[in-house]
């Protein structure tokens, strides 16, 4: 048996964290929920998006998770205080990975963040950074084009790298020595932002931190890389569109059972 781990996203996104967890604990049952039917939250005010994460866990949790992951940036931003001080069970979420890793990369002490308009709002980078160097100046820009791109597949068009360079102009005007790719549709769109953004610029991509963590985390509660077995795993999605079996192929890179609760 292993210890299933609980991940919720607005939608699809969160794939790309359930990709990593499953690259490092193949065996590890997860179950995913995609509100589907509610996404997008990066266009929404923050407590209807805490009301939706605390429903969100509620379900993982009735599923039978034991660690609750927050893959989805809008909701980390403005939920985890919240999801930290109700539940009992371990959560983690893509924020603070994000945080630490841009604080240890920049040099110059500049960080750009592109992120939805609930993520740069919510004030959540500045803050955490801040907390760790109060001369770090973080530079925050609304990227609410890239995840319909994302979720049409656009991932090498034209149009979608004349709109990353737009988006990345106001960045590089402020000399951004490091990058945070807030939002979890971004890394699909990685080597584009990363081309555009210039050799020097590094990019942060918390997936592959915040799936280490939680790999720690069992690891110390012994359950090892060995122990579950990945049929276990369930994938939740609020609502099934035309659209969401593609969509949902292009983040994990296979076909899943779809499953509406
Ligand atoms: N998953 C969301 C995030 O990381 C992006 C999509 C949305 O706006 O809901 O912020």
């Amino acid at each position: 048996m292993g210890l299933t781990i609980g991940i919720f996203d607005s939608g699809v996104g969160g794939l790309t964290v359930v990709r990593e967890l499953k690259r490092l604990m193949p065996r590890q049952p997860v179950v995913y929920f995609g509100d589907t039917a509610r996404t997008p939250y990066g266009t929404k005010g923050p407590d209807t998006i805490v009301s939706y994460a605390r429903e969100n866990a509620e379900f993982l949790l009735e599923m039978g998770a034991r660690v609750i992951v927050i893959a989805c940036h809008s909701a980390a931003s403005v939920a985890t205080d919240t999801l930290r001080a109700t539940l009992d069970v371990p959560v983690f979420e893509v924020v603070t990975p994000s945080v630490q890793q841009a604080v240890r990369l920049t040099k110059n002490r500049r960080i750009g963040l592109m992120g939805t308009r609930a993520t740069v709002s919510s004030g959540i980078y500045p803050r955490l950074i801040g907390r760790e160097d109060p001369e770090i100046r973080v530079f925050g820009q609304p990227c609410p084009l890239l995840v319909p791109l994302v979720e049409e597949g656009w991932l090498r068009c034209r149009e979608t790298r004349m709109i990353i360079r737009r988006y990345l102009r106001p960045l590089k005007m402020q000399q951004v020595d490091t990058l945070v790719l807030g939002c979890t549709h971004y890394p699909l769109l990685k080597d584009i932002i990363s081309k555009k953004a210039g050799r020097r610029v590094k990019i942060v991509d918390p997936s592959a931190q915040v799936a280490e963590d939680v790999c720690l985390h069992l690891a110390q509660n012994g359950y090892g890389k060995t122990t579950g077995s990945q049929d276990e795993d369930r994938y939740f999605v609020s609502d099934i569109a035309p659209a969401t079996a593609g969509i949902v192929r292009t983040f994990l890179g296979r076909e899943v059972e779809l499953l509406v609760p």
